[in-house]
């Protein structure tokens, strides 16, 4: 049994990583900002064996109450075995390239609000020397592309700042995982004309749970995107700028 706390909960992927822990009987600390889906899910859960639930609501975006609910989730869990920061929102990049409040509000939720958590997050795990902290960046951020650099950018932040706190904790025991997946079949995706390279989010969360078990650094989800992006990252820019991707 291990204690999880789990931020944007209510994401298709956090909760299929969520439907795991509660069938092995983990105990959960739920957080994410739509009242009504976050209790479904603790009723979802509770239903499908998790021994114990609590939650919190959060827009992320709120760094000043990330403190607050952080000592939320250590007062119910204790030690936090697992923890997982899955919230993310696709933003419109062609909005963004002329609108400046919507450019800062996409960097805030998907870059800014996930280091801030991160970073205190680290500093918990740090003082007990254990845990895994799991983070769902993107390919995204491996190169960027005219059609959503935007995104791409702040999941780069994130990536990078993964790195160098997996760098900073090793030595405490900390375990500090990069998820990146490819396409997934999500409701933030749901415009999207689906193909072969589409994953489901049971895929994803399946793959996160074997990353904590063989102790892995960053996973590309499906595993085949670590190909597809050696790939487009070994593209010269000179050729690369003229590609419409
Ligand atoms: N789907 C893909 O193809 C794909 C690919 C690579 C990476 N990812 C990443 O995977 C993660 C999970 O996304 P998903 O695919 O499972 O999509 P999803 O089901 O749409 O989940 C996104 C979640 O983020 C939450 N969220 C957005 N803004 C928030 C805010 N300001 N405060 C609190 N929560 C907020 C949403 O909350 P509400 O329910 O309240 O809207 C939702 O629960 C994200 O980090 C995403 O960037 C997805």
């Amino acid at each position: 049994m291990s204690n999880v706390l789990i931020i944007g909960a209510t994401s298709a992927i956090a909760i299929a990583f969520a439907r795991q822990c509660a069938s092995r009987k983990d105990r959960l600390f739920l957080v994410a900002r739509n009242a009504t889906r976050l209790q479904m899910l603790v009723d979802d859960l509770q239903a499908r064996g998790a021994v114990a639930i609590a939650s919190q609501l959060l827009d992320v975006s709120r760094l000043d109450r990330h403190v607050e609910v952080l000592s939320a989730a250590v007062k119910f869990l204790k030690i936090l075995d697992v923890v997982l920061i899955a919230h993310g929102s696709l933003p419109d990049q062609q909005v963004c390239e002329t609108n400046p409040s919507a450019l800062q509000q996409a960097l805030q939720i998907n870059g800014n609000a996930t280091i801030n958590l991160l970073a205190l997050v680290a500093n918990r795990l740090q003082s007990q020397h254990c845990g895994a902290l799991l983070v769902i960046s993107s390919v995204a951020g491996d190169r960027g592309r005219a059609s959503n650099y935007v995104y791409g950018a702040a999941k780069a932040a994130v990536s990078t700042f993964a790195s160098g706190l997996r760098n900073r904790l090793y030595r405490d025991n900390v375990r500090v995982i990069t998820v990146k997946p490819g396409f997934v079949d999500t409701p933030m995706t749901v415009s999207f004309d689906k193909g072969l390279l589409w994953a489901q989010p049971e895929t994803i969360a399946r793959g996160m749970q074997r990353a904590i078990d063989r102790r892995r650094n960053v996973v590309y989800l499906p595993a085949f995107w670590r190909w597809i992006m050696w790939l487009i990252r070994a593209v010269p820019e000179s050729i690369f700028k003229r590609l419409s991707l």
